[in-house]
């Protein structure tokens, strides 16, 4: 078949579909004709369907769920109000949230609540079955070499590997500069403690990613806080005079899909990051381990990329996107790579080789694209149902993020509505959420919830967010 025939066929399938919406045949949620039906109603290929519905689907037309098939997707949420830039004060303090971060975390563990409060995907999404059998093929290599503790830095397999992947995102990074480590939270410790000694100043985002105020309480540094907008990412200009004023040591930051705001910065603000901090002499710690969730469209750029002088630390793990129990993470060192392997001798000696060697082989498979397609698909349907529901249940003048990445929603109820309060009565009903003041090191956010939209919208998870819009309510 000639290309131009080709394309008119595979446009042809497009053009029934948008038909059938247009003439309300299918409507936002609908199954999509499967893939056989279609090509043997229209007499062309299962390719050609294939196409066709790939090319929908990049439109936001349409959407893949797994084992499932293709499905009409679903309506705008429409406009609302939006959370808007962040206040914190712009003093540095000392850390003092890990006990209260640690509490909240052991009254979430129990298995019976409805998981609206560790963010992590439904395991149901990721691929562990493949991974089993690669880790099985890996053991069965007999190669005793996986007995032994292996190269501090990590296996040369699994650097490649990921060298391979960060350049496929438009980083220009070498295998030889980055090293293997136990999850994105080892990470961001070596990262942070070859940086910085106790008394050091170190800014950060606000609201920021609980698991730092561990890492910062733990290395006895002050940490400062940043205003931050849901849609610009941090304030340049605050960003700017907290370098220019004080001698800061390390600048925390998630520019892509941060947890929990799910903001990614415009490209703009990320190369005039990566300047000034350079300018300042402010090593950048980025965290990307929610890059990878795009809901819309492709994945943001990485402050790596616009790194030329090797101040930027990169770091990231497969643990949302793939599996969180094997606990393999790395980072890109830039030129603290020295500094950085003499915290990992300290810290660990070494990381798993047999799953570094499990994720590398599936990389290598060239599987992870498509999974992730077909994840972020899943996540986009969660994210805008769970959104909904918030907004049916929950009290009059409360404000959700709308995430354009990752799988939390960041919920701001009338400012008088404290969640540690409603927390402890949500667990009574077997219900988790994370407080939004274990975001902070400052009082902050105490009327504010993060929601993990991870599991797909059921019944038992829209009764636990009627429930959680119940307590809210009883409060106003
Ligand atoms: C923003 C962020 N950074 C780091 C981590 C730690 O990741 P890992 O499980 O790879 O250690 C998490 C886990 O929830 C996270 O949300």
């Amino acid at each position: 078949m000639t290309k131009l025939k080709q394309d008119y066929k595979f446009r042809q399938i497009m053009d029934v579909i948008v038909n059938m919406i247009k003439n309300e045949i299918l409507s936002p949620g609908d199954k999509v004709p499967s893939l056989r039906k279609m090509s043997e109603d229209q007499g062309v290929s299962i390719s050609t369907v294939m196409q066709a519905y790939m090319e929908l689907e990049s439109v936001g037309m349409i959407e893949a769920r797994p084992q499932s098939g293709f499905y009409i997707s679903k309506a705008d949420i429409g406009p609302r109000e939006q959370i808007t830039r962040t206040k914190p004060s712009q003093e540095p303090v000392q850390v003092t949230k890990s006990e209260h971060v640690t509490t909240i975390l052991e009254a979430m563990i129990d298995p019976d609540v409805i998981p609206l409060g560790c963010a992590i995907p439904s395991s149901d999404l990721l691929p562990h079955k493949e991974l089993t059998n690669i880790m099985k093929k890996v053991l069965n290599m007999e190669n005793t070499d996986l007995m032994e503790y292996g190269d501090t830095q990590g296996a040369k397999f699994f650097r490649q590997q990921i060298a391979y992947y960060m350049n496929m995102n438009g980083n220009s990074v070498h295998a030889d500069n980055i090293i293997a480590t136990n999850g994105a939270a080892e990470g961001m410790s070596l990262a942070l403690r070859a940086l910085t000694s106790p008394g050091d100043l170190v800014l950060m985002e606000s609201p920021s990613y609980f698991g730092f105020m561990h890492l910062l309480e733990t290395s006895k540094v002050f940490a400062m806080e940043l205003p931050t907008c849901p849609e610009d990412g941090v304030d340049i200009d605050d960003l700017y005079q907290a370098c220019k004023r004080y001698g800061v040591k390390a600048f925390l930051t998630q520019p892509n899909f941060g947890n929990p705001l799910g903001h990614s910065y415009p490209e703009e603000a990320k190369k005039e990051i990566v300047d000034i901090c350079s300018r300042f002499n402010v090593p950048i710690i980025e965290d990307d381990i929610n890059g990878d969730f795009a809901l819309y469209g492709k994945r943001g750029s990485n402050l790596k990329k616009y790194d030329k002088d090797g101040n930027v630390i990169h770091i990231s793990s497969f643990s949302k996107t793939l599996s969180s129990g094997m606990r393999i993470g790395w980072l890109e060192a830039g030129r603290y790579f020295d500094k950085i392997m003499k915290q990992k001798i300290a810290s660990s000696l070494a990381s798993n080789v047999i799953t570094q060697l499990t994720f590398a082989h599936y990389l290598a498979s060239g599987k992870y694209p498509r999974h992730l397609r077909k994840l972020n698909n899943s996540i986009k349907h969660h994210v805008e149902s769970y959104t909904l529901k918030v907004l049916k249940y929950f009290p009059e003048g409360t404000r959700v993020s709308a995430p354009d990445g990752g799988f939390v929603l960041w919920v701001e109820l009338p400012e008088h509505i404290d969640t540690n309060d409603i927390f402890h009565e949500a667990l009574s009903n077997k219900i988790s959420f994370t407080p939004g003041s274990i975001f902070s090191t400052q009082e902050k956010y105490n009327n504010c919830m993060r929601l993990n939209c991870g599991y797909p919208l059921d019944e038992r998870i829209e009764k636990g967010i009627a429930k959680l819009g119940e307590l809210c309510r009883a409060k106003v």
